[in-house]
């Protein structure tokens, strides 16, 4: 069974987005950043209410899917389709853009921690233009899994097997089949995983610093860096002489063409053209 290995660090850079959110973004900070099918991760974390309080307000998106996870606070989703959905601490939502949706992500909080994660997945051309519809996951429905080697794993979104056992995330259906866990190693304590070898996979490290890899070949993640996994059939995570915590995350390449304009990914630029030229006139959704 071929180990994977930690093949590209992308560190996080310090940006903003929305009406001003202070957030860092890993994939997603240049288009040569993407690692196929996902096209952006932000961690958006911080005390200081001056750096979240504007929030997301009412903006377009088309062509990909958006999963969105709370560590800690609270935010209010709305959209066009008159769906609203309260993400609090451990709560997921996953959306589906589609040929459009118009929505707003407010903070629900004047004060304390704001702690989570978004995530842009593209959809293949043949489902760009299929209707939106969005999930909201609450805290209770996310299954915790206890790891061999002390630790937990959280699995949202996919399908994995642990020590013989299957657990399945309360997100299915995705076509390109992502796996979105949540992992918590204790210091000095080892996991691994099986990870279907068609997938691209990726950790995100957000807390602690881990080596990636079997034996001679690992390499360390520090906290705040996305690390590109190459092929093969699993990884194998050390946590250091702290304790760590990091998304680990895989899916079906698409291999196909992107182009991208702000809150728009199609294939094409007249696919842009039309997505601009549909919102402006009150066509996109
Ligand atoms: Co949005």
């Amino acid at each position: 069974m071929t180990t994977r290995l930690l093949q590209q660090i992308i560190p996080t850079i310090a940006t903003s987005d929305g009406a001003g959110v202070k957030l860092r973004r890993s994939l997603g900070q240049s288009q040569a950043l993407r690692f196929d099918p996902f096209l952006m991760l932000d961690e958006f974390f911080s005390d200081n209410p001056d750096d979240y309080i504007a929030g997301f307000p009412s903006h377009p998106h088309r062509g990909f899917e958006t999963l969105t996870y709370m560590l800690e606070g609270h935010l209010l989703h709305q959209d066009h389709l008159g769906n609203q959905g309260n993400l609090k601490s451990g709560g997921v939502q996953w959306m589906t853009a589609g040929r459009g949706i118009i929505h707003s992500e407010m903070p629900q909080q004047t004060s304390g921690r704001l702690r989570g994660f978004q995530l842009w997945i593209n959809l293949p051309a043949k489902e760009k233009m299929k209707p939106a519809s969005y999930l909201d996951v609450q805290p209770e429905q996310i299954q915790v899994i206890n790891l061999p080697d002390g630790g937990q794993a959280k699995i949202i979104a996919g399908t994995t097997t642990i020590e013989g056992q299957k657990y399945i995330g309360a997100i299915q259906g995705i076509s390109t089949k992502p796996l979105f866990m949540d992992i918590r190693l204790p210091a000095g304590s080892s996991f691994s995983l099986s990870i279907d070898a068609s997938q691209q996979a990726f950790i995100y490290n957000y807390d602690g610093c881990i080596a990636i890899g079997a034996d001679s070949e690992q390499r360390t993640l520090e906290a705040q860096s996305a690390g590109l996994l190459s092929a093969g059939e699993k990884v194998q995570i050390m946590s250091g002489a702290k304790a760590s915590a990091f998304l680990l995350l895989a899916a079906n390449p698409l291999r196909e063409p992107i182009v991208q304009y702000g809150p728009f990914v199609m294939n094409s630029l007249k696919e842009i053209e039309q997505a601009i030229d549909d919102y402006k006139n009150n066509r996109l959704v």
